[in-house]
């Protein structure tokens, strides 16, 4: 079990980690999703003892990683896939590492076999494409068979078969009785590999609960409806939506978002109103939508073309009923904005965040951090 309390880490005037609490269990995949620069490496580089905490602590088992008896057989992380001498050949990478830990050699071949790099063991790793860079780190940290295993971001750079070995790998891992903590930006990752998420955004704490409990808070059904575009139409509907229930937001293209109707309802009352539909169509909300919401104000780095795409509208102009815990605007969120749905037309590329939609923040990270040198 990992444990945070209060965890805080500043550099300078940063707060990159801002009061983080939580607890990672073992037998299950915990997920750590942010997006890029939201305090994951960090919190990760805390938790074993490679970067100090400002305030607050992190322990392993209940002890601190640095006082931690025999910590390599306790704990594995692939933090920095680059981290390994390029001149040394896998095997002799895992070799060293495995000298330091007192661990026997028989366990090098085996968790090469492990990751599948066995036929090319014996090749510098500075010829490594970056998957096999991530296997050769996934190697390193499974060395000590530990019971806690943290990865940083490990399936960047791998081609699909190699994404689906890391998801069954973590699966097993957790499977065995381990604590296996992996991060990532991506919430499609996260929701096919994780039991567990807990997301954070600028190093801030925005939820902690099963991938189910997320998938059913806030995947929720609401309805597309478009009307003719005289103002009094839009008006006369939404009142009788509202006065009926629901909860109506406008789209940036001028369609209106209702929750908490069914589509006959909705149907039964513009016929009532008097108002024609243009479209009535059932949507779901996708996790990737709810994270989106969810962090959009702790996004360090987004395209300028994001708000033309209607990622931050302007605030809904109507007098929304009083929260019945709906999708609208979830109280307890950050939320400055919320992000919908492509208008009827436009390609479906174009919306989508791209797998890599902001710069990574601070590539010089490893060599201006003061407890890693
Ligand atoms: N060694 C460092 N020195 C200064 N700032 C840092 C350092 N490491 C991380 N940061 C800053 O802390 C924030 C969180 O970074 P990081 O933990 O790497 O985020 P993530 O892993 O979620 O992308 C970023 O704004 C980053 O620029
Ligand atoms: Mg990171």
């Amino acid at each position: 079990m990992i444990e945070a309390v209060g965890l805080t880490k500043r550099y300078g005037a940063k707060t990159a980690v801002d009061n983080l609490s939580f607890q990672v269990r073992p037998g299950a995949v915990t997920g750590f999703l942010g997006p890029n620069g939201s305090g994951k490496s960090t919190t990760m580089r805390m938790i074993v003892g490679l970067d100090r905490p400002t305030a607050g602590r992190v322990t392993v088992g209940g002890h601190p990683f640095r006082s931690l008896p025999n910590a390599p057989r306790q704990v594995g992380a692939l933090l920095d896939a680059k981290a390994v001498h390029g001149g040394r050949s896998a095997r002799n990478h895992l070799l060293s590492l495995a000298q330091l830990a007192g661990i026997p050699t028989a366990r090098v071949d085996e968790v090469l076999g492990v990751v599948g790099l066995q036929d090319v063991a014996k090749r510098r790793s500075s010829g490594f494409s970056l998957g096999m860079g991530q296997r050769l780190g996934i190697a390193a940290a499974l060395l000590g068979d530990p019971r806690v295993l943290l990865f940083d971001e490990p399936v960047n750079g791998l081609d699909p078969e190699g994404i689906h070995w890391v998801r069954n790998l973590m699966k097993q891992l957790a499977s065995e009785g381990r604590t296996v903590f992996v991060s990532s930006h991506l919430m499609s990752e996260m929701a096919l590999t994780a039991d567990h998420l807990i997301v954070i955004g600028r190093g801030q704490l925005l939820s902690d609960m099963s991938v189910k409990d997320f998938i059913s808070a806030n995947s929720a059904d609401f309805a597309r409806v478009r009307v003719p575009p005289e103002p009094e139409q839009r008006e006369k509907l939404t009142a009788a939506l509202i006065e009926a229930g629901g909860r109506v937001m406008p789209e940036p293209d001028g369609a209106l978002r209702v929750t908490g109707l069914p589509l006959p309802r909705i149907s039964d009352l513009a016929h009532g109103a008097g108002v024609r539909l243009w479209q009535l169509s059932p949507h779901q909300a996708s996790l990737e939508e709810a994270y989106m919401r969810m962090t959009q104000g702790a996004v360090d780095y987004r395209s300028t073309a994001d708000a033309k795409e209607g990622l931050v509208p302007p605030p809904p102009p109507y007098e929304l009923p009083p929260d019945t815990g709906g999708l609208a605007q979830p109280p307890e969120l950050p939320q400055r904005g919320w992000y919908a749905p492509p208008p009827p037309g436009r390609s479906p590329a174009a919306p989508a965040p791209s797998p890599h939609p902001h710069p990574h923040p601070h590539p010089t990270e490893r060599e201006t951090s003061e407890e890693s040198r």
